[in-house]
């Protein structure tokens, strides 16, 4: 009733909540290549729309009287005992939705603020050192891109874990950009204009490499690292990626129920299914339809899921279908993009609203109520 009282006593509500008009606002506070870079997909982008529009055809069937009142949010992943079943799912662009660039610094704030935590890109406008004291006590996990230059990418994983991240998502479906109309269109690609590579130019590792500092000629370190960018793993990496690291290992990109057998056997501790939001391939299936079966498959280790989630009762349908965290993307962007930090905190926090209340309405006192309910697929 928070918004209805304040309005009562005149503070009108400064944000929206649904989906929809946020993006409309988005549209209008963004510089137009930047929209597009967030708001495109790949080809006619028919997969990214069908990821959202999937989730219409899933529905839950309500309980009643069984205690629903009283509700407990809390999931535990990896030893960190979350307050909700929400995270923020990696915009590498994030910087450049925030009015002062430091939009990977706002998020951080945001997640300090909401106990939701984020899962930062390796694709920043602040080194991920700079970024993870923002969240406070919130824990982070941190994405990860690998590189052609192994040594690279050894030196992004020690500093995450240096830097307090509570896991590593190395990102599989990504190792080169989608076809992207909207951007190709414009001629833009945010990443070889060099936005986002705070964490390579703050590289020792990736500085070593370099004639003159990126400081001296940032167009020499962005032609440097577009030599090293787009490594394509292979399943052999990943027993590398496992032995270097303690951390919680998870794979983000898989929706092929063998694929997330494999992973399981390569010794990863956690899977993420998702197909990066329509911006690589056209023309697949929407990821919530797939979530199922990765569940199956993945036999009991954590499934984070993203893709196409727009509401409080889309992500409660990821979590139906077995997800153990869901995961925000397109719309904290836009939320970063019209409000900043407030904007965002109130967007997480109107998204866990909806989900709290859905969850009080529709009978599902916590997320493994809600995960023993299931979700129905509806013609
Ligand atoms: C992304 N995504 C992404 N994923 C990743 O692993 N590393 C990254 O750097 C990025 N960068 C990125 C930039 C932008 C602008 C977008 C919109 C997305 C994919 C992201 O993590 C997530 O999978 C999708 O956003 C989910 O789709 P929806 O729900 O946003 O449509």
């Amino acid at each position: 009733y928070e918004i209805y009282l304040d309005a009562l006593e005149g503070r009108t509500p400064k944000y929206p909540v649904d989906f929809a008009s946020l993006e409309r606002k988005a549209a209008e506070s963004l510089p137009p290549w930047v929209y597009s870079y967030v708001a495109g997909g790949c080809g006619d982008e028919h997969t990214q729309r069908a990821n959202a529009r999937a989730f219409e055809h899933w529905g839950i069937v309500p309980r009643m009287l069984n205690g629903a009142e009283q509700r407990d949010l809390s999931v535990p992943l990896f030893g960190m005992d979350l307050p909700s079943p929400l995270f923020l799912a990696p915009i590498g662009v994030i910087g450049l939705c925030s009015q002062d660039f430091h939009g990977d610094i706002r998020t951080a704030e945001a997640s300090a603020r909401t106990g939701v935590p984020m899962v930062a890109s390796t694709f920043t406008m602040d080194a991920m050192e700079e970024v993870a004291p923002h969240a406070g006590t919130t824990p982070g996990l941190f994405q990860l891109y690998t590189s052609r230059d192994k040594d690279l990418t050894e030196s992004l994983v020690r500093r995450a874990e240096r830097a307090g991240y509570r896991g590593i998502v190395v990102t599989v479906d990504a190792w080169t950009a989608g076809w992207r109309p909207r951007d190709l269109n414009t001629g833009n690609f945010p990443q070889l204009r060099g936005h986002c590579l705070a964490n390579y130019f703050s590289d020792e590792t990736f500085r070593a490499r370099l004639d003159r500092s990126p400081e001296e000629d940032p167009r020499a370190a962005v032609r440097e690292w577009t030599g090293i960018w787009g490594n394509a793993l292979r399943w052999e990496d990943l027993d590398w990626l496992r032995s270097l690291t303690r951390l919680p290992l998870l794979v983000k990109g898989l929706c092929h129920p063998d694929d997330v057998r494999r992973a399981r056997d390569h010794g990863v501790d956690g899977i993420y299914c998702s197909n990066h939001g329509g911006r690589q391939a056209n023309g697949g299936i929407p990821a919530i339809d797939l979530l199922p079966e990765v569940v199956r498959a993945a036999d009991g280790l954590p499934v984070l899921f993203d893709s196409g989630v727009r509401s409080g009762t889309d992500a409660a349908k990821a979590l139906a279908l077995g997800a153990t965290a869901v995961g925000i993307g397109r719309p904290y962007a836009y939320a970063l993009a019209v409000g900043g930090t407030d904007g965002l905190v109130h967007q997480l926090r109107s998204l866990l609203a909806e989900l709290d209340l859905f969850m009080a309405v529709d009978g599902h006192p916590s997320p493994a109520a809600l995960r023993a309910a299931g979700a129905r697929r509806v013609p």
